[in-house]
């Protein structure tokens, strides 16, 4: 998947989520460019770390608001926010035990990941969302 630049059609209008999202795919897209020109493995761990982390942050963000509002869909959506952490967790170890991700392979660092996730699970939080609020 080509590095992809954030498109309204990606909004789910709710401004903290949408924040959150923007950088989220910038992370990716910069860890895709990273794996594009082979850069060194330490860097390319750290990298993995940060957006590993960044994501952790976000998914909890998300995962407060369906709390407090009582998401119908709160638990089906948590199972993959934990799916998508263990990819992320798997990536760093690979990384970490020396080898170097590609893309559409068990190590796959694509973009479509948060893409696919943001349409399927989170455009329907944020009409919940707004719809509570
Ligand atoms: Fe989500
Ligand atoms: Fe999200």
């Amino acid at each position: 998947m080509p590095i992809v630049t954030w498109s309204e059609e990606y909004d789910v209008n709710v401004e903290k989520i949408d924040k959150q999202h923007r950088h989220l795919l910038q992370l990716v897209n910069d860890l895709h460019a990273a794996v594009e020109a082979c850069i060194d493995k330490n860097k390319l761990r750290k990298m993995l770390i940060e957006l590993t982390e960044f994501t952790r942050t976000h998914f909890a963000t998300e995962e407060q608001l369906m709390i407090k509002h009582d998401y119908p869909e709160k638990n089906a959506h948590q199972k993959e926010h934990k799916m998508l952490l263990r990819h992320l967790g798997d990536l760093v170890t690979a990384v970490s035990n020396g080898k170097y991700p590609t893309f559409y392979s068990d190590y796959d660092v694509s973009t479509d990941w948060a893409l696919v996730h943001i349409n399927e699970y989170d455009k329907p939080l944020g009409d919940f969302l707004n719809q509570v609020g």
